[in-house]
């Protein structure tokens, strides 16, 4: 693996919609509103003909919006997210970040997935440091990488090397990694689904107060109906639908509730019934 593959792309991007903050002498992107319109994806089968995986995508996120993006297994949800943040193109379709098409490996998005992918030679702080955007001036960088550690609490651990930390304190290393690229979009790709339940929970509290002191906008995937409702402002459900071939969105569902939520709020457990149904769970049991 490359850390030049775009893992983590990303950093200052021009108009603000949300109020720029400085922390440590360097200036936080505003987060960017994201326009998905008509996108279309194949990639070529083993027998040699095209196969579309996702059409007709049709998605507006706006400034500091949190997404999540539910769906099957193999259903497009990674494509979609790399196709966000310029690591693939799509067939047909625009995708635009601040109503700007995206670039090949967009500098306004930061991307982390659900393995931290972190070098391992290298100390938790001189990871989160590889974030840093190029020419990042070396104090400013190194005050940055500080707070970061601070945000996501990992101050204590900055000297130790990947092999010597929890899969919850790699986990929060690759989310400041990705901070430290200082996006306008922050893409997660199931970022807490190697993670025990318990931790997860810790880390989904911690991304919203990641959110409320950096305020990204973020499409999140996940697995998790309930990390989605307890995240999201929108849950868009990805997935087959009309008998076409390929997914689509099936459906978009606001989650109505100021965060952090109840996690045995009735209502959300009428949304919940409803994701997981729209899922092919039978969530009634006899
Ligand atoms: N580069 C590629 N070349 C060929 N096929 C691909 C490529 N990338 C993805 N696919 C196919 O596109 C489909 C969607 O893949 P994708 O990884 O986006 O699914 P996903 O919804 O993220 O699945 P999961 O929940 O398992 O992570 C799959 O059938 C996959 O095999
Ligand atoms: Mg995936």
């Amino acid at each position: 693996m490359s850390f030049h593959d775009g893992s983590f792309c990303g950093a200052f991007g021009g108009f603000s919609t949300v109020e720029r903050v400085t922390i440590a002498d360097v200036s936080v992107a505003p987060a960017l509103p994201v326009r998905v319109r008509d996108v279309v994806r194949r990639f070529p089968s083993p027998d040699g003909a095209d196969r579309i995986v996702l059409r007709g995508i049709d998605l507006e996120i706006g400034a500091g919006e949190i997404v999540a993006l539910l769906g099957p297994s193999g259903c497009g949800k990674s494509t979609l997210l790399r196709l966000v943040s310029g690591l693939d193109r799509a067939d047909a379709g625009e995708v635009a970040i601040d109503g700007e098409a995206v670039a090949p490996v967009d500098q306004r998005c930061a991307v982390a997935f659900q393995e931290p992918r972190l070098l391992p030679w290298r100390t938790i702080e001189r990871n989160v440091e590889l974030g840093l955007p190029r020419g990042t001036d070396r104090r400013a960088g190194r005050e940055r990488v500080a707070e970061l550690l601070r945000l996501v609490q990992l101050d204590h651990a900055r000297a130790l090397r990947p092999r010597q930390v929890s899969g919850g304190m790699a986990q929060r290393t690759s989310l400041a990694r990705a901070l430290a690229r200082n996006p306008g979009v922050l893409l997660l790709d199931e970022p807490f689904g190697a993670l025990d339940a318990l931790t997860r929970l810790t880390m989904q509290d911690l991304l919203l107060e990641v959110h409320a002191a950096e305020p990204a906008t973020i499409l999140l995937v996940t697995h998790d109906v309930d990390e989605a409702l307890q995240l999201a402002d929108r849950i868009v459900l990805l997935g087959a639908d009309g008998g076409e071939p390929g997914a689509t969105i099936r459906r978009v569902l606001e989650v109505d509730k100021p965060r952090p939520r109840d996690r045995t709020d009735a209502e959300l457990a009428d949304v919940r019934a409803e994701l997981l149904t729209l899922l092919g769970v039978d969530t009634h049991h006899p």
